[in-house]
């Protein structure tokens, strides 16, 4: 069998896509597994929870640096690599990681952002979603570049905004395709089927053709 790549999953809070991804890496034929959790804060209800699966943790909290990000993101470099790390997930990890971070991990590291993007980086998007009327919203996987949420595209999900849609009903519908399209992307990226040319991610899978619409069109087909 083909040794997994060691992946780090980087967090601040509740967790839960730290979590789908290491449901996912419990499959045999997963490409990748986690050799480190890490986070920024001592309390993060994720990082209690990898301690309980017994996983691999480590904090790094911010607050010891004094606002000196280079210096953070110096400790967090040594103690990635320490763990022999391959690729970086971040999951909900709300530090800004500064330039020179970001390139030392080019193309192999990795954040899920709650928007379609290049709509809505930043936050509070499920909000500015609503506020705008858009009837698609969804998350997406993408590699990390200096700007924020910004960087080559992996994969994306889609989810129709309700007319009756609250932030909350909007935000549990979009995590829920968090769930399955980060496990996704992380396993195409572990694959090395994700090629960075031009800016953009060129994905080796195969794709579904079709259309996704809301409102559906009178006598559309539902699966
Ligand atoms: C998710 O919505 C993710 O897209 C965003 O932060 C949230 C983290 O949630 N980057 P969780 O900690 O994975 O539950």
């Amino acid at each position: 069998m083909t040794p997994r790549v060691p992946v780090a999953v980087l967090i601040s809070g509740r967790g839960s896509n730290f979590l789908a991804l290491h449901e996912a890496t419990l499959a045999p034929d997963y490409p990748a597994r986690i050799a480190l959790v890490l986070s920024n804060r001592p309390d993060a209800a994720g990082i209690l929870r990898a301690r309980e699966l017994g996983l691999v943790t480590d904090v790094i909290d911010h607050r010891q640096f004094r606002g000196a990000r280079e210096e953070f993101d110096a400790a967090l470099d040594a103690r990635l690599r320490e763990a022999g790390v391959e690729i970086v997930a971040l999951a909900g990890f709300m530090r800004v990681l500064t330039e020179p971070f970001v390139n030392r991990w080019q193309d192999r590291l990795v954040n899920i952002h709650p928007s379609l993007l290049p709509a809505y980086p930043g936050l509070d998007t499920h909000a500015r979603a609503l506020a705008d009327g858009v009837k698609l919203h969804g998350c997406t996987v993408h590699l990390v570049r200096a700007a924020l949420d910004s960087g080559p595209i992996i994969a994306q999900a889609a989810v129709p905004v309700l007319p009756d849609d609250s932030e909350a009903t909007l935000a549990a519908r979009v995590l829920a395709q968090e769930h399955r399209v980060y496990p996704l992307a992380l396993r195409l990226l572990a694959e090395g089927r994700v090629r960075v040319a031009g800016g953009r991610a060129i994905i080796d899978a195969p794709h579904a053709a079709g259309a996704l619409a809301n409102p559906l069109p009178e006598g559309a087909f539902v699966a």
